[in-house]
C-alpha cells in the first residue's frame, strides 16, 4: 500500500517507515522538521535503498495536505506528527491543542474527500494517566495528568467517533509505552532537541560526554528499588507493530485500541545497569527530586496485540541499551 507518515522524519516514523518499505509498502513522509532533521530521511533512503517522496509541510496546513494526496495515491495514513513534550505542555497548552487536534481533522477531511479509509494513530500509554493497578489493559478507564496526553485522548475520541460515522473507515489506536534503542545500523536513532527529557538519551548523551551526570527523579516510589518502573520497548519492534497495524486496517472496519509494550517493568536504576552491562561503560548518577507529574509505574498488558494483531515485542533489554548506544556513539550531535 501507499502510506502517509505524517511526522515520518521523527525518531518512531523514520524506524516505521524502514519497516514499512521491508514489507513491501511505498512511503511517503509529511514532516515539517520542527522536531525532527531532512538527514534522518536521506538515512532511511539509504539503509532502504529507496528513494521516499517528502512533502516540508505542516499537517495543519490543509492546502499542503490536498495538494500531497492529489499527487500520490494516498491508501493509508501513519499520523505521528504532533507535539510531545509533557512538560511543555503545561507551559503552552494552547500550541499543544491546536496542533496536535488540528492536524488529526485536517487529515480526516482530505482523507474523505479522497476516499482513504485506513487510519493508525500514534497515541500513547499516557491517556491511562495514574493507573489504578497494572499491567494496563486497553479497556482500562482512562484520564489525562497534562495536556500533551489531552490531545491523545481527545484524538483518540475523535477518531473512534469518525469511524462510528463512516462504516468504511478504519481506525486503529497505538498506545505506546517507552520506546527506546535504535536501527541496528546506527544511521538513525533518537534525536532530541537541546536537553533530553527522556531517560534513554540522557543516559547515551552521558556516555557520549555531552552531559555530566543523570539525575534520578526520585528513589522514594512504591517500586522494587524506589525508583521509576516503565515499559521499555525497542523502537524497532514498536515500528514492527505499525506494519501489523497497516495490515489489520486493511483487514477490517471500525476502531480499534493495542497497547505496543513488552509487558515487562524495569526501574530507572534498573536500566542504568543494563546499560552500563551492555556497553561497559560507568554512567554517574545522583538521585534527584521526584518530577512533577511522574508516576510509580506503568506497563503494558499486551496481549490483545499478540492474540489480535499477531504482534509481540521481541527484542531484549540488552539490545535496547546496546542499539541505544550503537546510534549514539556513531553520531555523537545527532543529525547535526
Ligand atoms: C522514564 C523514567 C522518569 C529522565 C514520557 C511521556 C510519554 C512518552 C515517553 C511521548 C521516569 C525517569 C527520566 C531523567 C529520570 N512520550 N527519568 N531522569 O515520563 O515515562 O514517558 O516519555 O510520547 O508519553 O509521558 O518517559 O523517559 O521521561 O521517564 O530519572 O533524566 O525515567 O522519572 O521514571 P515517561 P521518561
Amino acid at each position: 500500500m501507499n502510506v502517509l507518515l505524517t511526522g515520518g522524519a521523527g525518531y518512531i516514523g523514520t524506524h516505521t517507515c524502514v519497516e514499512l518499505i521491508k514489507a513491501g509498502h511505498k512511503a511517503i513522509i509529511a514532516d515539517n522538521f520542527s522536531n525532527s532533521s531532512p538527514k534522518a530521511v536521506e538515512r532511511v533512503e539509504e539503509i532502504t535503498n529507496t528513494k521516499i517522496p517528502l512533502y516540508k509541510i505542516d499537517v495543519c496546513d490543509k492546502e499542503a495536505v490536498e495538494k500531497l494526496f492529489s499527487e500520490n495515491k494516498i491508501e493509508a495514513v501513519i499520523h505521528f506528527a504532533g507535539l510531545k513534550a509533557v512538560g511543555e505542555s503545561c507551559a503552552i497548552p494552547l500550541a499543544y491543542y491546536r496542533n496536535n487536534i488540528d492536524s488529526t481533522l485536517t487529515l480526516l477531511e482530505v482523507m474523505k474527500k479522497h476516499g482513504v479509509k485506513n487510519f493508525v494513530f500514534s497515541s500513547s500509554a499516557t491517556v491511562y494517566g495514574i493507573p489504578e493497578k497494572v499491567p494496563l489493559v486497553e479497556g482500562m478507564p482512562t484520564g489525562c495528568t497534562n495536556p500533551y496526553g489531552w490531545t491523545k485522548l481527545m484524538n483518540e475520541q475523535i477518531l473512534q467517533d469518525a469511524a462510528n460515522a463512516d462504516e468504511e473507515l478504519s481506525v486503529v489506536l497505538l498506545r505506546y509505552f517507552n520506546p527506546i534503542g535504535a536501527h541496528e545500523s546506527g544511521r538513525i536513532g533518537e534525536n532530541p532537541n537541546g536537553i533530553p527529557n527522556n531517560l534513554m538519551p540522557y543516559i547515551t548523551q552521558v556516555a557520549a560526554g555531552r552531559l555530566k551526570c543523570l539525575g534520578v527523579f526520585g528513589n522514594d516510589y512504591n517500586t522494587h528499588d524506589g525508583t521509576g518502573v516503565r515499559d521499555y520497548i525497542h523502537v524497532v519492534d514498536l515500528a514492527k507493530g505499525h506494519v501489523k497495524a497497516i495490515n489489520y486496517a486493511q483487514e477490517h472496519k471500525g476502531t480499534e485500541i493495542f497497547n505496543l509494550g513488552t509487558g515487562v517493568g524495569y526501574s530507572v536504576l534498573d536500566i542504568v545497569k543494563a546499560f552500563i552491562k551492555a556497553n561497559k561503560i560507568e554512567i554517574p548518577f545522583e538521585i534527584k527530586p521526584r518530577r512533577a507529574g511522574d508516576i510509580d509505574e506503568c506497563y503494558a498488558d499486551p496481549t490483545k496485540a499478540r492474540e489480535v494483531l499477531g504482534w509481540q515485542a521481541e527484542k531484549s533489554l540488552e539490545e535496547m541499551c546496546r542499539d541505544s548506544w550503537n546510534w549514539q556513539s556513531n553520531n555523537i550531535n545527532g543529525y547535526d
